[in-house]
């Protein structure tokens, strides 16, 4: 049977990933990788591809950037024609990014069953547009492969039938633990001039925290005063940089001589610098469970998680945007507060091999 498994952004790449390579292996199995394009830079998709090996997408849908009506309505046209030409037996779909939702409505009309990988997730922040991408592929979605308990929680009270629900685990924590090993090769950290252990990384992308000027001055505020205590290795979205120059930012981000500011890292890089930081600020969703993985304090710059087993179980805490409770969380995070953590329940490197077994018993 042909399985389309979709990628669009770079969240998406490390979560395919381990589900691609294991169908490869699949007597059963046909895969067939699809890249939307949503991220198309070489740093934000390529660099991804060769980290974690994954091989050239067989379709290439080259939809780019766009308003969020635009950049869904391309993923749709594209996706259509494909399952058109391809007739896959079954879509599969990770994430929220905008590209999630767009494969999984074209390939569901098109009578097409859609697994989501990573479903359930809820932050109830109906503002953010990956909560509305996570609600609407849920609703369609056949098969739903969650990563921790809430998802299943919150599913049920939406009104998914069970039968359609599999508590799999985390399938980006199956890259990490893959590929660990040979992050810790790298020579990142000398490159940065940062030691082990003794340096902050930030990422910080979100459009409700920098397409805002105050609140990214604000931002910048909190990291001025970090970086006269540990330096900060920043890695910048395209977004980022962008909105800095638009609101004449440039001098003042660069007069902080302790922040180094470094284009977007690829996976290993990047997995290297999380493992190794004291503590890691951000605003994304991955690296708030990463980091709960690695053991490592992370600060989420952000008022609301859709991974609340982070906060419950592991090393995440939420500290918003205000200065003040981004210093009081820094100074915390320096003085240990995520010593106890644990590592949430089936993150073990095998939900992929979870994932794949229940659609080889299914189809
Ligand atoms: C997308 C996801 C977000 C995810 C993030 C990770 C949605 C709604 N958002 O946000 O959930 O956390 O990816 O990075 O899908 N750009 C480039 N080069 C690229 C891609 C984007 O320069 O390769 C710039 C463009 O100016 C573009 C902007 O970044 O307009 C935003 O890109 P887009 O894909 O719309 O959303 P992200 O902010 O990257």
């Amino acid at each position: 049977m042909i399985v389309a498994n979709v990628v669009g952004a770079r969240p998406n790449f490390m979560k395919i990933a381990p589900i691609h390579r294991r169908m490869l292996g699949s007597k059963k199995l046909k895969p067939l990788l699809i890249h939307t394009g949503q991220h198309y830079d070489e740093k934000m998709s390529k660099a991804f591809f060769e980290d974690l090996q994954l091989p050239e997408p067989d379709i290439y849908l080259g939809v780019g950037s766009g308003s969020h009506a635009r950049q869904t309505a391309e993923v749709m046209i594209r996706i259509e024609q494909f399952v058109e030409e391809k007739k896959p037996d079954l879509m599969i779909v990770v994430g929220d990014v905008n590209s999630t939702p767009a494969a999984a409505l074209a390939a569901v009309k098109m009578g097409v069953p859609v697994a989501h990988v990573e479903a359930g997730l809820r932050s109830f922040d109906r503002t953010m547009p990956e909560e509305i991408n996570r609600i609407v592929t849920d609703a369609i979605s056949d098969l739903l492969f969650v990563s921790e308990p809430s998802g299943v929680e919150n599913l049920k009270r939406e009104g998914v039938a069970d039968d359609k629900i599999y508590f799999v685990g985390n399938v980006m924590i199956d890259s990490l633990v893959e590929h660990l090993q040979k992050a810790a090769e790298l020579t990142v950290l000398e490159e940065m001039k940062v030691e082990p252990g003794r340096y902050a990384l930030i990422t910080l992308h979100r459009p409700s925290n920098v397409d805002n000027q105050e609140v990214l001055q604000q931002i910048f505020y909190a990291l001025d005063e970090i970086q006269q205590q540990l330096p900060i290795v920043f890695p910048m979205h395209p977004r980022t940089r962008k909105m800095i120059a638009a609101f004449g930012m440039e001098k003042r981000v660069a007069g902080m001589s302790n922040l180094r500011i470094v284009e977007p890292l690829a996976y290993l890089p990047f997995l290297r610098l999380m493992s190794c930081a004291k503590v890691v600020l951000t605003d994304s969703g991955g690296i708030q469970e990463e980091t709960t993985y690695l053991k490592i304090p992370c600060l989420t710059m952000r008022k609301n998680t859709e991974r609340p087993i982070t906060v419950t179980m592991g090393t995440n805490r939420l500290v918003g945007m205000n200065p003040e409770d981004i210093l009081r969380g820094f100074s915390e995070a320096m003085n240990g507060f995520a010593a106890k953590a644990e590592v949430p329940p089936l993150w073990d490197g095998r939900a992929s091999q979870r994932i794949v077994e229940t659609i080889e018993r299914l189809f």
